[in-house]
């Protein structure tokens, strides 16, 4: 069996002042991916070492890192296809280390939350349900898949500068309801978005569409917004 370096960033707060790297053995077969190198250092190299996974399937978006110089979900990336002998993992970007690769996602959440990521219908519940067209449908198409990995405030530079940004992630969720027709809500959504910590703050430099993982582009989703309010205060928008 082949055996790989993993160089993995090491923070106890208990004990470090600053992080470093600490490298690792593993043996590698097969499509063995970065997650289970991390599963295997855990349970025969070092207990201590701290990071997230739920899924292992790409699905749950737990398992957002840094790996050789990009961010990638580490479940679905393959050892062997990075070729290199060396494999040197960190935590997310933009966010503060608890410990090793874990990281602190409250920020992010909150930002989440306060796009309102759930329908807000302007018209009462439906005995059934609230049909769209296939054409309606398919304006979500691009939007719906995020996992909420963080990868892309990870990679966001303006992010790691500016702590009240509401980032890649949120912003493109509000536009996932922007674009649904089922939802009632779009000048109060845009609104919410139309300030210097808002889309106004991105810099269009499309690393977060770089690094997604489900090849999504909040940066569309940020001009598509962008471009809806200066409709809105031009009077072109007046209520959905
Ligand atoms: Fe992850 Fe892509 Fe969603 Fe960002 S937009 S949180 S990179 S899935
Ligand atoms: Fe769920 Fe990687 S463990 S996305």
């Amino acid at each position: 069996m082949e055996r790989y370096t993993f160089r993995v960033y090491r923070f106890d707060p208990e004990k470090d002042e600053k992080g470093r790297f600490q490298e690792f053995e593993v043996p590698v077969k097969g499509a063995m991916t970065v997650l289970e190198g991390l599963y295997y250092i855990l349970e025969n190299l070092d207990g201590s070492l701290a990071f997230r996974s739920s899924c292992r399937a790409g699905v749950c978006g737990s398992c957002g890192m840094h790996i050789n110089g990009r961010y990638r979900l580490a479940c679905e990336t393959q050892i062997k296809l990075l070729n290199s002998r060396i494999i040197t993992v960190q935590p997310l970007g933009s966010m503060r280390v608890i410990k090793d690769l874990l990281v602190d996602m409250d920020s992010f959440w909150q930002k989440y939350k306060y796009v309102k990521p759930y329908l807000l219908p302007s018209t009462p519940p439906p005995e059934r349900e609230r049909p769209q067209s296939i054409d309606e449908r398919a304006k979500l198409d691009g939007l719906y898949e995020c996992i909420l990995c963080g990868c892309c405030t990870g990679s966001c530079t303006v992010a790691s500068t500016d702590k009240d940004y509401l980032g890649p992630a949120a912003l493109l969720w509000a536009n996932r309801f922007v674009e649904d027709s089922r939802d009632g809500a779009m000048i109060e959504r845009l609104k919410l978005v139309d300030f210097e910590h808002g889309v106004w703050r991105c810099h269009t430099i499309f690393s977060c569409q770089e690094v997604c993982p489900k090849e999504l582009s909040p940066t569309s989703s940020i001009m598509n917004m962008s471009r809806k309010i200066i409709a809105m205060k031009l009077g072109l928008i007046r209520k959905k």
